[in-house]
């Protein structure tokens, strides 16, 4: 019995080796001065990005997100500072990602190109972004997600049709 117990545990570091060997393939992310003041966590399938609380203008957001772009990712959260104050053209495009989050900041400025180029977008989250209108220019480019979160905004109105480009919506969250 002890012989045996013996035999098993020579083999322990081979064992711990080969653990941290698939740990680490599952490694998506970045290195930390590459997102810095983002962080980020390993997902099964990808790299979670957040840039929540972090203050910084749109200009390096963009220069963050840029940096992205070979990096296999799921999810990006933006927002919770103030100076986000646009979503500027072609910011995400390349881009390959499952899930973003654009959050919490006041009413940032978008255009037709602000969302174009993303791939495999499946969920877009845009609450808490003070918004008074339904950002109707961004959804050409966003039209193939299934879930569309605006919870938390300030609508007036919700116009005949506007989220008829959605063809594969299974939920919409607008409370
Ligand atoms: C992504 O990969 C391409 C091809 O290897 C390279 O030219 C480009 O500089 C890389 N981009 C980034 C942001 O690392």
């Amino acid at each position: 019995m002890l012989a045996d117990t013996k035999m098993w545990l020579q083999f322990l570091p081979s064992l711990l080796l080969l653990l941290t060997a698939a740990a680490q393939a599952a490694s998506f992310c970045p290195e930390d001065h590459v997102i810095s003041p983002c962080t980020c966590l390993n997902d099964h399938d990808g790299a979670s990005v957040s840039c929540f609380g972090s203050y910084m203008s749109a200009a390096e957001m963009t220069a963050i997100v840029g940096r992205l772009q070979n990096t296999t990712m799921s999810r990006l959260h933006i927002g919770g500072f103030g100076d986000l104050t646009e979503i500027p053209a072609g910011m995400f495009s390349g881009l390959k990602i499952v899930s973003l989050r654009v959050s919490d900041s006041s009413r940032p400025t978008m255009n037709e190109q602000s969302f174009a180029g993303i791939r495999g977008l499946t969920e877009l989250i845009m609450s808490g972004l003070q918004m008074t209108e339904v950002p109707s220019v961004i959804f050409p480019s966003v039209s193939h997600v299934e879930y569309l979160h605006l919870s938390y905004n300030r609508f007036t109105t919700l116009p005949d049709r506007i989220f008829s480009p959605f063809t594969r919506l299974r939920r919409l969250f607008l409370l």
